[in-house]
């Protein structure tokens, strides 16, 4: 895994922000996998802008977002499809019928869920899945104990998930048990991964993920089995990194060819 260590959140979701705009004027076509989630705002702000500058352009763009609440329709305030329409999708060009989101109200889950993945198999496969972490290290919505060979499936949210979340909701009485996502090995399938995590909530948990073994107790340690993923972090969020000297003098030293987003392509 590639630790990228940035001054501030605002710097790694910027760089994110640059890589996924030169895949996308690589690949017009290009398939990507979206979070949720109060870690990526800057991520889609940064692209959000450089659309507003003519810089890139998403008409021919697919989307595939991670996970979604069971219980909530598309339009209510707290869904992850409400949150993408206002922090993304109403901002730049991605075509609406080239938009995925698990579907809340599916009345089947099991063949909603098989539906999705071949969906994603049909667009071609995603080319780089945009990621969070939660602070039990989570990565969509597989919860400590996921099978790291898991697909899109129905799973139940742990107590602590629900507390972290409840600040989107009156009370944490109202944040959903349950949740559809795609599974870690749906996760590991992306040709490329970025991962973005600030502050210090999340500094046990990425420690974890990148150093500490690969287990379902943190699935998003799976990401380790991963050829292609890069960790962008804040200072706050890498303070508990043992290897974080190592990771800077990496960056530090990195080939010029390597420094160009269009090398980082998938
Ligand atoms: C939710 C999402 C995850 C996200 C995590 C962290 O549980 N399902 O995709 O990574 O929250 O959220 P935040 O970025 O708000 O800390």
């Amino acid at each position: 895994m590639e630790v990228i260590i940035t001054p501030s959140a605002g710097e790694a979701s910027a760089e994110a922000a640059r890589i996924v705009a030169a895949l996308i004027r690589a690949k017009p076509r290009a398939v990507l996998g979206l979070a949720t989630g109060s870690t990526p705002l800057g991520f889609y702000d940064a692209l959000a802008e450089m659309h507003a500058r003519g810089e890139v352009d998403f008409s021919q763009v697919t989307t595939f977002n991670l996970d979604e609440y069971t219980g909530l329709a598309p339009d209510h305030p707290r869904s992850y499809a409400r949150f993408m329409q206002e922090h993304f999708f109403s901002r730049v060009n991605i075509a609406p019928g080239r938009i995925h989101i698990p579907d809340g109200l599916a009345r089947d889950i099991p063949a909603h869920c098989e539906a999705y993945e071949a969906a994603i198999r049909e667009a071609g496969g995603i080319d780089v899945q945009l990621l969070g972490i939660g602070s039990d290290g989570h990565i969509g919505f597989n919860e400590p104990s996921s099978s790291l060979g898991s697909r899109t499936r129905l799973k139940t949210l742990t107590e602590r998930t629900i507390r972290d979340n409840a600040r989107f909701f009156a009370s944490p009485e109202e944040v959903p048990r349950h949740v559809i996502t795609m599974g870690v090995r749906t996760i590991l399938d992306a040709r490329r991964c970025l991962v973005l995590a600030f502050g210090d909530a999340k500094a046990a948990a990425v420690a974890a993920m990148a150093e500490g073994p690969v287990t379902a107790d943190v699935p998003a340690s799976a990401l380790q089995l991963h050829a292609s993923c890069a960790l962008l972090v804040d200072e706050e969020a890498a303070a508990r990194l043992k290897r974080a000297e190592y990771y800077r003098w990496v960056y530090a030293n990195k080939p010029a060819w390597q420094r160009t987003p269009q090398a980082q392509r998938p």
